[in-house]
């Protein structure tokens, strides 16, 4: 019998696509690897006013209820305008001068901003700037209209430039950090990080890089006036290490002379920095849609491991906290292009999966101090459903995004040995993404002693958009401590993102895509939104332990994430 070469194809492809890859996850929960650090509460955007507009308030509410405490940092705290939210604007009014040149402070919009972040539990990661127009050196062309399709650059405007004056500079910082204390208190503002300015490596800052360390320094030394004990850092450098940036800036903060005091160094609490990931589209007529999207998770990689190597050459800065400032997958949350459309389902949970526990990886590896991977996306208010910008909610319709963040936010306790056969080694990922043969399973294991939990962590991922077998997993735990180290009976509780759990886009692909839900589909939209268990209705189901060891199986697609809850 002869049979063409595209029917034999199909022959052998069918059950391969149908045939499941078995991993096996060993966790070891006898081998500590310090604390589980939780890394995730950390978001941002460019628009500051969405947090006070429903949409924005009820997202917030969101995010402070991940678990740990929750972060915010956002753009355009300073800059001039009447507090409209547009694409990569936004506006407060803070600083304006009188005709004859003296400072006018107004705290309103900064403090609606403000409150509404600490009405939800979130905490401000305060990022001093933009140049107020009354400041700026070059104040003309000051407001844009930017579109998701506008070239970025249309956003360089009178913002990024230095100030007429570092002294009204610095007093302006000194006015806000007393006015948050007044508003505050010491205690909670104590609590509070702050960084001066955004990417002065790249346009975001018009002028020369001492310019930056005068803007910086002068930032500071206002904030440490109001308040000496106000935790500062910075600086929030564009592309990891950028070159020998990072490593200069550390050089001025450590042992440069101070512009704004004259002493010898700047005081730094924390370090910050930024790693993106680049992902292309790529043509393929065979593919449905005539192609698909392959992320780059090692260009985002690639960014923290030079930072991590330059921070952990420093001994006097290598134990401080560090906040990747902004840590995603592209570079901009209000574009759209074809290369973006990772955004709505489980890839961008999946990456954000796959990329944070390796940032925690690097962070052990370097010996370094990592507590934040700040997830640059919020929402905008008034937008249609799933528009494919970098947001993790859509008309108050959670997007799987955030479920992953949901995940993130119930693990706690000290980190595990957790070796998956399926995970792709950190120096390959760096160096070649996962774009290859092999997907990634892998998978990060905490122990929580005190309520005898054990937290395993497990996602699926492959740079290209395209369908792959499953996963057959088994998690093989050992280790368990002397008091359950007996026989007894677990309880297990699986939570799932994937096509049919906690996913509120395919729930919306499912009802025709609609623009205009009806209040029961957008009431099945809402519900499709909330972070789902495997067995559903059922609840938990049993797992039994035997002599200290325990063996969980289940399939985990492409591009899914599964978190299991076992509690003894
Ligand atoms: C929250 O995070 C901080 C910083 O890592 C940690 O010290 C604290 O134990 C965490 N709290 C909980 C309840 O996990
Ligand atoms: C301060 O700003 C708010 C909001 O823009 C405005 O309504 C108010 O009039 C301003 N206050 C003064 C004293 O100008
Ligand atoms: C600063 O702005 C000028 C236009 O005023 C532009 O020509 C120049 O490229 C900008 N420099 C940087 C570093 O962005
Ligand atoms: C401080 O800077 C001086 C002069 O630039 C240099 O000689 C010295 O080695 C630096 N010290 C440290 C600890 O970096
Ligand atoms: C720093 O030194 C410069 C030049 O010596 C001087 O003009 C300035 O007043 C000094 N600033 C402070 C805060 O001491
Ligand atoms: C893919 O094709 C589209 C038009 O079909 C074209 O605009 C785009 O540049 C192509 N992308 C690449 C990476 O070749
Ligand atoms: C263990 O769980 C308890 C109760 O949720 C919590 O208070 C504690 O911080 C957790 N321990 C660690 C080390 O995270
Ligand atoms: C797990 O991985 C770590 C780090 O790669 C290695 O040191 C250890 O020996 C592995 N343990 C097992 C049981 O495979
Ligand atoms: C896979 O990713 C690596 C690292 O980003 C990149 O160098 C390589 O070109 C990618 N391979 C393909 C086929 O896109
Ligand atoms: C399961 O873990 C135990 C204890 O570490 C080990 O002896 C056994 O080989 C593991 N099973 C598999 C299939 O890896
Ligand atoms: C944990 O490890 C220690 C030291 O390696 C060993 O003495 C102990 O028996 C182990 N406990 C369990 C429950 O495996
Ligand atoms: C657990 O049960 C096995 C039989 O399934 C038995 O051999 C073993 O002694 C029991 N261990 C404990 C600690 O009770």
């Amino acid at each position: 019998m002869h049979l063409s070469r595209s029917l034999l194809g199909s022959l052998l492809l069918f059950p391969l696509a149908s045939l499941s890859e078995p991993v096996t996850i060993n966790v070891d929960v006898n081998t500590s690897l310090g604390p589980y650090v939780p890394t995730y509460r950390f978001f941002g955007a460019d628009e500051p006013n969405y947090a006070y507009y429903p949409d924005g308030q009820a997202l917030l509410q969101q995010l402070g209820s991940l678990g740990n405490q929750t972060y915010f940092r956002t753009h355009n705290l300073l800059t001039t305008g009447p507090g409209f939210p547009s694409l990569k604007f936004g506006s407060t009014n803070a600083y304006t001068e009188s005709a004859d040149g003296q400072p006018i402070y107004n705290w309103t919009i900064v403090d609606r901003i403000f409150d509404a972040y600490l009405d939800a539990g979130v905490k401000p990661y305060v990022e001093v700037g933009f140049m107020p127009l009354a400041l700026s050196s070059h104040p003309y062309p000051y407001f844009f209209n930017f579109t998701p399709e506008s070239p970025y650059n249309v956003i360089y405007t009178g913002w990024s430039y230095p100030p007429t004056s570092y002294t009204k500079w610095g007093e302006l910082v000194y006015q806000w950090a007393r006015h948050e204390v007044e508003r505050y208190g010491e205690e909670e503002v104590n609590s509070w990080y702050w960084e001066i300015w955004n990417e002065p490596n790249i346009q975001y800052w018009n002028g020369t890089v001492d310019g930056f360390y005068t803007l910086h320094d002068y930032a500071v030394a206002g904030v440490k006036r109001a308040l000496p004990s106000a935790r500062v850092g910075g600086a929030e450098v564009a592309g990891g290490a950028s070159g020998s940036y990072l490593g200069d800036f550390l050089n001025h903060v450590l042992n440069g002379t101070n512009y704004a005091t004259n002493e010898t160094g700047t005081p730094l609490d924390f370090v910050s920095f930024h790693a993106k990931g680049s992902p292309t589209y790529v043509n393929d007529s065979a593919a449905s849609g005539g192609g698909f999207v392959r992320m780059g998770i090692a260009a985002q990689l690639q960014n923290i491991d030079s930072a991590f190597e330059v921070i952990a050459s420093y001994p006097t800065v290598k134990d401080k906290p560090i906040v990747i400032g902004e840590d995603d997958p592209d570079g901009c949350a209000a574009c759209v292009t074809p290369q973006y459309g990772y955004r709505n389902g489980m890839l961008y949970p999946s990456y954000n999966a796959a990329a944070f526990v390796r940032a925690m990886d690097l962070s052990l590896k370097y010996g370094v101090n990592l507590q934040g991977t700040l997830t640059w996306a919020f929402e905008y208010d008034d937008h249609p459903y799933f528009d494919g910008l970098r947001v993790l909610s859509t008309n108050q319709v959670d997007k799987p995004i955030l479920n992953v963040h949901r995940m993130f936010g119930k693990i706690n306790g000290e980190r595990v040995q957790a070796n998956s056969t399926g995970q792709l080694q950190l120096e390959s990922v760096i160096e070649n993404g996962i774009n290859g043969s092999k997907t990634d399973t892998g998978a990060l294991a905490t122990f929580n002693q005190t309520t005898n939990t054990l937290y395993t962590f497990v996602w699926h991922y492959h740079d290209d958009d395209l369908p792959k077998p499953d996963s057959q997993v088994s998690v093989n735990i050992s280790g368990l401590p002397g008091a359950i180290a007996g026989n007894c009976t677990a309880r297990l509780t699986h939570y799932r993102i994937d096509n049919a759990h906690s996913n509120s886009y395919q729930k919306w692909l499912q009802l025709g895509s609609p623009q205009s839900p009806t209040a029961e589909q957008y009431a099945e939209l809402k519900e499709a939104g909330i972070l789902r268990t495997l067995q559903g209705s059922e609840g938990m189901t049993d797992v039994k332990i035997d002599n200290g060891a325990a063996n969980i199986e289940f399939a985990l697609p492409i591009h899914g994430t599964s978190l299991l809850v076992l509690e003894m």
